[in-house]
């Protein structure tokens, strides 16, 4: 696996890509690589499939005052990953190749993106839409690779690509858990060994829903209420949303008559952290 930085490295890197694969794929990360991510870069991997991992902590997708300077970063590690994964190339894009200065603009994303991390992070999926218009712009993937677990960023950005008529396909790969359920994530290493415990809330809160909808509950409100109140019973999580809500339009569900997806957040102390499932009647 080769790694580049510069916009000049990543341009030739990709020109030698192209010429010895019929497609190339792109998983963007923010790095801090686990295995929600191998699993990203092993489902694109293919004969006739390059995979170009990114590794950008974005400022623009992180709100004032929340966990951008501590987020962390691993990019040895990240390399090692993404290199055993099967990744043809790693970009670490530049700061100033990325938002150089005097840059001042800005993808705004309509309405899909106001509902849940969208009211919870304002400005969030402008951030995340202008730095992965950013990204295919420089790479020109055939095929975008994200993670089920960011449901609500897969919409938005299958709406973004759409508006602006770019004509990459997205894929997107199954939440990768652990053992006892709960959703990998980079913001997993932040959890203090109380808290990884009571962080097991969310994913029961989406276990629960989905069985009370296999068993007949059609109630968009009382599913809702049930994974409300499993999540309460963790003393130092704070919820922000627990939805029910249509999977491609993101409209909460008063009833659950087709296939639907469970949406959480929560605060654990310093450490936000969001799940989902989906919930078949
Ligand atoms: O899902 C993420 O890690 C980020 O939102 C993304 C897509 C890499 C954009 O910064």
């Amino acid at each position: 696996m080769r790694t580049v930085t510069s916009l000049e490295e990543l341009k030739g890197a990709l020109t030698d890509l192209r010429s010895g694969s019929d497609r190339i794929a792109l998983v963007p990360t923010m790095g801090a690589l686990h295995r929600g991510h191998e699993a990203l870069i092993r489902h694109a991997v293919g004969p006739d499939t390059t995979v170009v991992v990114t590794c950008f902590v974005n400022p623009t997708q992180f709100g004032p005052g929340k966990d951008y300077e501590r987020y962390p970063r691993a990019p040895e590690a990240d390399a090692r990953l993404a290199g055993s994964a099967g990744a043809g190339l790693l970009w670490l894009p530049r700061m100033a190749d990325i938002y150089p200065p005097g840059e001042m603009t800005r993808v705004r994303v309509g309405p899909i993106a106001a509902s849940m991390e969208g009211l919870h992070r304002p400005g969030h999926f402008d951030g995340v839409a202008t730095v992965v218009i950013k990204l295919i712009t420089a790479a020109r993937p055939d095929l975008l690779v994200l993670g089920e677990k960011d449901w609500q960023q897969v919409v938005v950005l299958r709406q973004v690509l759409r508006d602006l008529l770019w004509p990459t396909t997205i894929g997107v790969v199954p939440v990768v858990r652990e053992a006892d359920g709960l959703a990998l994530s980079s913001r997993n290493q932040y959890l203090a060994s109380t808290e990884r415990v009571e962080a097991l809330a969310l994913s029961h809160a989406l276990a629960a829903a989905a069985e009370a909808v296999a068993n007949g509950e059609t109630d968009g409100a009382t599913v809702e209420l049930t994974m409300r109140e499993i999540m309460a019973e963790a003393p130092s999580l704070t919820v922000e949303y627990a939805t029910v809500a249509h999977p491609e339009t993101l409209l909460r569900l008063v009833r659950i008559n087709r296939p639907a997806r469970a949406f959480v957040a929560a605060r654990i102390g310093k450490t936000r952290l969001i799940d989902t499932r989906a919930l078949t009647p």
